[in-house]
């Protein structure tokens, strides 16, 4: 993964401007990116890109990480179905999309400011348009308040997403909904989102737990109190 400046190099930042990170790939975005800065397409002057040799590289903690760095908003760009060079990184790109997306609406953040979009090398001048519209959406959404209690839930996220827990069972979705586990028996997608539902809650919730538990030992109720929790939960 290399990190490039190439578009903000067009206009200086303006410090009331939202920041956006963007994942592109090698193969498809960033070639469309570089071609549109060769033709001079004007891009925002608030985008931070990162080129990646798949979309199906960028790790979900990766975008946890940059919204505690303090990006506004994160895309992710990758090739369209069934021209992927990993064959299907873009698929898994947008499993990962999703179930990043279904976590941070749990943590009640708002999960628009994650985007996935896809496009091939020769679209050229679409590139400058989506990052311009996706600048303008998360402009709109104001600024990303990032005070402790913000943090605390997006570290808790993350925490999920560095889990071995769900990790394995994110990867192995898609095998267990088209091929079956060992047996041959397949999970229909139905289930497959619930247990993903009911994975996410709970696993969400012990890392809320343990990051407060971090901080100083708490009674069960005192946790309850200090996550806004039921205590049965
Ligand atoms: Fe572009 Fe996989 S090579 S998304």
């Amino acid at each position: 993964m290399t990190e490039d400046k190439k578009p903000n190099k067009r206009i200086k930042t303006q410090a009331s401007e939202p920041t956006v990170l963007a994942f592109l790939c090698n193969w498809c975005a960033y070639a469309g990116v570089d071609s549109d800065w060769i033709s001079k397409f004007q891009y925002p002057p608030n985008i931070k890109t990162v080129r990646v040799m798949c979309s199906g590289r960028v790790d979900p903690v990766f975008i946890l990480e940059g919204f505690l760095a303090g990006f506004d908003g994160i895309m992710v760009f990758g090739c369209p179905p069934g021209d992927c060079h990993y064959l299907n990184g873009n698929i898994e790109a947008e499993k990962k999309i999703n179930v990043t997306r279904r976590l941070l609406k749990i943590a009640e953040f708002d999960n628009e400011r994650l985007y996935l979009d896809r496009g091939s090398a020769g679209e050229r001048q679409r590139f400058s348009e989506v990052i311009t519209q996706f600048v303008t959406k998360v402009r709109e959404r104001g600024p990303l308040e990032l005070d402790e209690f913000v943090k605390r839930k997006l570290q808790a996220v993350k925490g999920v997403l560095e889990g071995e827990k769900f990790r394995w069972l994110v990867g192995k979705s898609k095998v267990l909904v088209e091929e079956g586990n060992v047996y041959g028996e397949k999970v229909s997608q139905e289930i497959m989102d619930e247990l993903l539902d009911e994975i996410s809650h709970s696993e969400y919730l012990k890392n809320r737990i343990f990051l407060v538990l971090k901080e100083k030992p708490l009674t069960t109720e005192e946790i309850s109190r200090s996550l806004g929790m039921e205590l049965n939960d």
